[in-house]
């Protein structure tokens, strides 16, 4: 699976900390940046290219880090194709993928500390969507709305 990973000021020690943790593990990461601590910069500026990926289909999913997982979350969800969640806990780290094919997860790096964010991360990308009826007809009425605006 291919995976990028994006974050500002607000998040970029844990941006670094989990791509080393996701290169120990082996996955192919492609990071969108901050490539170095600037606290003046802006999250939309390395949210937005990552979220434009997904919907190209250049990476399947994404981790974006701000300091609150909030700002990133909404930037990301702008994009088609994007289904991005702020998650701080397991149950929704799983359930976001399972239940509402999630394929960004936001967090706050100034919320989580690394051990939990890479917890929550491994969850992420281990699920599935589970693909059931009910769920595919949420979402289908969630993407009409993308069409319409
Ligand atoms: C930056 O200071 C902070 O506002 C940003 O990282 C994020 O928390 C926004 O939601």
């Amino acid at each position: 699976m291919r995976i990028g990973i994006a974050a500002d000021h607000g998040g970029f020690e844990l941006k670094e900390q989990i791509t080393t943790k996701l290169q120990d593990s082996n996955f192919e990461i492609e990071d969108y940046g901050a490539h170095r601590l600037s606290p003046g910069d802006d999250y939309p500026d390395f949210v937005i290219p990552l979220a434009k990926d997904i919907a190209l289909k250049k990476i399947e999913r994404g981790i974006v880090i701000c300091g609150s997982g909030i700002g990133a979350c909404i930037a990301a969800n702008k994009i088609k194709e994007v289904r991005a969640g702020t998650i701080h806990d397991g149950y929704s780290a799983r359930q976001g993928v399972e239940d509402d094919n999630m394929n960004v997860i936001c967090l706050g790096g100034r919320v989580i500390g690394w051990a939990l964010a890479w917890h929550l991360v491994q969850i992420f990308l281990s699920a599935q969507f589970s693909g059931q009826e009910r769920h595919k007809r949420r979402l289908a009425k969630v993407n009409a709305e993308e069409t319409k605006s």
